[in-house]
């Protein structure tokens, strides 16, 4: 959710900013804007992606080794020239990138108003910008103590860089709730909201934490507290490689990430998924894992595909550990003075670890006591640095908006998640915890036998291009692999489509069938399959088009159904590795029909870091 890319060195600036915003563009992309020093300061800013800016600056003969680059996903103010940044001072001394939202922007700008500051747009961060500038004046203080004051006098959350032309060569950079890290180069510092940008020319990192800030010049760096601190920063090393953040010739990176899910699944398993030994060994739980087995009841907290993924882990849970589960969204979680103590474990899915409402939760959960364990996908993210411990899922980065391997990798370590609390609850027996350990190990082989469908899939595709709804009916473990399903298509192909547990469609949705609505069924022979031919009947009796996902054994779903989309069998519990991966390739086909914007979804961010 807007990204920020800053850099000082020897390298033409604007040509690393540009290069990097493209990087950055899966968290936002409605508006860009560049700023660089070069003894005067340039800004140029426009609405539209990061490709419009560059057509700005790409004959400009700036040969500036200092700047700041953003790219928008608008909060306050709707995405124009003006709104985008970075966002000048009053005096335009200085300019400044944000991501987070300033959420008492609006009774500083009324007093920065009185005081004879004119605003030139609607945004939250052209007042913060104003509220340096009044307090540098006022104080009469330096530069870096008046962006300080500033960023006390603010409510909410900020990921900032500004460049100031007074202050030549140099950039100030702090956090609060809004990611950012350094790059550590050879007489070079990189800045950027993750570490997609930086990759191509660095592998060393500082992550800034909470309430810091870093003041990076020629010279190096240095990190302090907001509160003026210094502080001595661990330098990381990232294992992240350029070819994972490019597209291997495929169109989009969502059918990229849709085809890599045999590898993915694999990753995750590696070294945690012992077949010979009947075992499952997770490292990075196993200090708190006494705890987490006697635990009273697991809270699964999490938002959009990740909150899918802990639903199904509410069922693994409860079904093969036996072990009461609750599963909230993370926005919901501490707005309710929920009822959790040390008594409790909090598990909460986040593939960016950046998302606002998900670390709000962790951090309610810690404070009442709870031991907080965290899935995430981005090594060393904020989620995954506050929890108390966790376990990566290994997918490598996921640019697409819309999650599809970081789904299959949460489900993944959940399912062996679940296995070991089982067999550690006593809950399981031997015979069956070694069919799913067993079971497990073939599923790489699985998918790639699913993805070997994609072209025969296309013609279902074509054929509900336009359909201007859909219902994905699910039971059991397939319930939230229906909700998914249904997400996956909304969001990238704009069609209005509603998952519902299968019986519940006659409390409702049935009214909505008729021979034009295409009804996605999620039938696997499970202990569901009698009731879910029943609901493929209902449907039926009401002309809806049935296309259903089921295993090669059910041949009662795939008689009733108008569509088959056929895929091999598994146990139960682990069938949403397989039934998801189908549902992720028709939304895929349906987007690209329709023409739309795979990888970059309106409206949408991969990385949401506002609540
Ligand atoms: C956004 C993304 C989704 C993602 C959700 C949660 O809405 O577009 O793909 O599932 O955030 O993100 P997280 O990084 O916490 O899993």
């Amino acid at each position: 959710m807007c990204g920020i890319v800053g850099y000082i060195g020897h390298r033409k600036a604007s040509d690393v900013i540009i290069n990097g915003l493209k990087r950055l563009e899966y968290r936002g992309y409605d508006s860009a804007g560049i700023g660089l020093l070069n003894g005067e300061l340039n800004v140029t800013k426009c609405k539209g992606k990061v490709v419009e800016l560059e057509k700005r600056i790409i004959n400009s003969d700036d040969t500036s080794t200092v700047g700041i680059g953003h790219t928008r996903w608008a909060t306050h103010g709707e995405p124009n020239d003006v709104n985008a940044h970075p966002h000048w001072d009053g005096d335009q001394n200085f300019a400044l990138v944000h991501n987070g939202i300033i959420e008492n922007y609006d009774a500083l700008k009324k007093e920065l108003t009185t005081k004879g500051h004119i605003f030139l747009g609607q945004t939250d961060t052209e007042v913060l910008a104003h509220l340096i500038q009044e307090i540098q004046k006022v104080a009469k203080c330096d530069f870096v103590t008046a962006v300080q004051m500033a960023l006390k006098q603010v409510d909410g959350t900020f990921g900032i860089a500004i460049v100031n032309k007074n202050e030549a060569d140099s950039i100030i950079v702090a956090r609060k709730g809004s990611p950012l890290l350094l790059g550590i180069g050879d007489d070079e510092i990189f800045i950027a909201s993750d570490a997609s940008p930086i990759i191509e020319y660095t592998n060393k990192v500082v992550y800034l934490d909470d309430d810091e800030m870093a003041i990076i010049n020629r010279d190096g760096y240095q990190v302090k507290t907001i509160s003026n601190i210094e502080l001595s920063k661990e330098v990381h090393e990232l294992e992240m490689s350029v070819e994972q953040i490019e597209k291997a010739g495929y169109p989009h990176f969502m059918l990229k990430e849709i085809h890599e899910q045999k590898e993915t699944i694999a990753d995750c398993m590696r070294g945690r998924l012992v077949v010979s030994e009947n075992r499952i060994v997770l490292g990075g739980i196993s200090e708190v894992l006494d705890r987490l087995v006697n635990a009273r009841r697991l809270i699964i907290a999490a938002c959009g595909t990740s909150w899918h993924a802990g639903l199904v882990g509410e069922y693994l849970f409860e079904s093969l550990a036996k072990m009461p589960v609750e599963v909230e969204y993370a926005s919901e979680f501490r707005y309710r003075d929920p009822l959790i103590n040390s008594d409790d474990v909090m598990l909460v899915i986040s593939q960016s670890g950046e998302t606002a409402d998900t670390l709000a939760a962790v951090r309610e959960a810690k404070s009442k006591g709870a031991l907080v364990l965290g899935i995430c996908n981005v090594v060393g993210s904020t989620i995954a640095r506050e929890t108390d411990a966790g376990i990566y899922t290994h997918a490598g980065p996921e640019i697409g908006v819309a999650s599809t391997k970081a789904f299959t990798a949460q489900v993944t370590v959940l399912s062996m998640m679940a296995i070991l609390l089982g067999q550690r609850r006593g809950k399981l027996n031997d015979k069956y915890a070694s069919e799913l350990i067993q079971e497990m190990s073939r599923i790489p082989d699985k998918v790639e036998q699913i993805l070997k469908q994609t072209e025969a899939m296309d013609e279902i595709s074509r054929l509900f291009t336009y359909a201007p709804n859909f219902l994905y009916l699910g039971r059991s473990y397939n319930f939230p692999v229906a909700l998914e399903g249904a997400l996956k298509l909304k969001e990238i192909s704009y069609i209005h489509a509603e998952g519902y547990p299968a019986a519940e469609m006659k409390h409702g949705p049935i009214a909505l069938i008729d021979e034009h609505m295409p009804v996605v069924v999620v039938a696997v022979t499970d202990h569901t399959n009698e009731k879910m031919i029943s609901n493929i009947e209902e449907v039926r009796a009401r002309k809806g088009r049935i296309i259903a996902i089921t295993n090669e054994e059910n041949s009662d779903v795939q008689r009733l159904a108008e569509f088959a989309i056929t895929i091999p069998s598994t146990l139960d519990p682990l069938s949403p590795l397989l039934t998801v991966i189908p549902l992720q390739i028709l939304s895929y086909q349906i987007a690209v029909y329709r023409k739309c914007n795979v990888d970059q979804p309106r409206n949408l961010a991969k990385s949401v870091t506002v609540e």
